[in-house]
Order: structure tokens, then sequence, then C-alpha cells
């Protein structure tokens, strides 16, 4: 029932997940220097770095991380703001067990910097995605998304830390729906089992 969080950086969202009471057994970051660690460890859970610097290959990164991820034979495993593109034979070994956050509304800004290109846009509805992961970076069956309102005076900044907020939410939630195998994929379309699912009005400040 086990969940492994992958991260790079901050860990706010594997902070989420560890203090919704999930079973988070393992954080590993591709960054060692990774702040976000930390949170694993004050919470007594393996903290643990995989450094992708340290391969010459992304095949050879990826086997130790894969290496470093069955060791705790999780369920789940969660991307959490982890910032390394996986091939698409990373992304088979945990076909249907591989989440992501992402925060854009998929399919709407896909990649980097989604506050500052939504704010561009000038799109008056921004959010965030938990989704399965696929070969295709930041596609696949979308599980749950929050929305927020963009205000006229948002800086990436104040829009960022809106979504941020939403991300809190819906990882938990999404994560404990996959636990609680709840969620269905069908033709590419995930539903939700289950009366809350269907209740939560997934739409912030
Ligand atoms: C989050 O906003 C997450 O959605 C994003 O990185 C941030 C990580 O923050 N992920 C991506 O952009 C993935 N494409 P955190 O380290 O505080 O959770």
């Amino acid at each position: 029932m086990s969940v492994v969080v992958l991260i790079s950086g901050r860990g706010s969202n594997l902070r989420a997940l560890i203090e919704a009471g999930l079973p988070v057994r393992a954080a590993i970051s591709n960054e060692p220097g990774a702040p976000g660690l930390a949170h694993a460890a004050a919470a007594g859970i393996p903290a643990r770095a995989v450094a992708h610097r340290d391969f010459a290959t992304r095949e050879a990164f990826e086997a130790a991380l894969a290496r470093a991820v069955d060791e705790y034979a999780p369920r789940l495993v969660a991307l959490a703001g982890f910032m390394r593109v996986l091939t698409a034979g990373f992304v088979a070994r945990y076909a249907g067990r591989l989440m992501n956050i992402h925060p854009s509304l998929l399919p709407a800004f896909p990649g980097l910097d989604t506050h500052r290109r939504a704010l561009a846009a000038g799109v008056k509805v921004h959010g965030c995605t938990v989704h399965f992961v696929t070969a295709e970076l930041d596609r696949g069956p979308i599980i749950v998304q929050a929305a927020v309102a963009v205000r006229p005076d948002d800086t990436e900044e104040t829009l960022a830390a809106r979504v941020l907020r939403e991300e809190h939410r819906i990882y938990p939630l999404a994560v404990r729906w996959f636990l609680e195998d709840r969620l269905e994929l069908a033709d590419g379309v995930v539903r939700v089992r289950g009366g809350d699912a269907q209740a939560y009005f997934a739409c912030g400040a």
C-alpha cells in the first residue's frame, strides 16, 4: 500500500502527501541538495538521492533510480516536482502506477513556466492537474484538476501561490483514491468511483 515520492527541489507537495497521512515510504531526489528531502527526514521517512549527474546516460540514471524505488516495493510512484524527463522504458516499468502533478490545467501549458505562459496568454482560469504519466511529457489520463481564477493584478508569484495551494489539496486526494482502488481507466479517461469524488468542488479562490 505504499508510495514512493520522487522530487527535485522544494518538496511542498511531498510535505502535503506526508501531512495528509498517506503511506509515503521514501522520498528520492535526483538533486542531492533538494531542500524537500528534509520534509521526509523530519517525518522519519527515508530520504535519499540518486543524482542524475553521477550517470553517463539517462538509461543508467533511470536504472539506478528504479533500483532505489523498487527497494520499497511501492504500489504507487508519485512525481512531485520531479524535473527530469523520464524515458518510455521507465514509464512502462511503472505503467498505471506512476502519477504526476503539473501546475496548469492540462492539456494547456505542458512544460515549464506555466504561470508566466498563462498570464501571457491572458487566460482567465488557470490551475493544476494530477494525471497518470505516459511517455508523452505532461500528458496522460487526468485524475483530478483544480481551477483558480486569474486576477487582473496577478503576477507569476501570486498566481503560482494560489495554484500551489490547490496542488496541496488535490494531490493527496488523487493518491488516496488510487490507494483505495477507486480510479478506473478506460479509453484514456479516468473515472473516480464513490461519492465524495463527485461532490468535490475543485475550484479555488
Ligand atoms: C509544483 O508546482 C509542481 O506542480 C511542479 O513543480 C512544483 C514543485 O513544487 N511540477 C512540474 O512543473 C512538473 N512538470 P514542490 O517541490 O514544492 O512540490
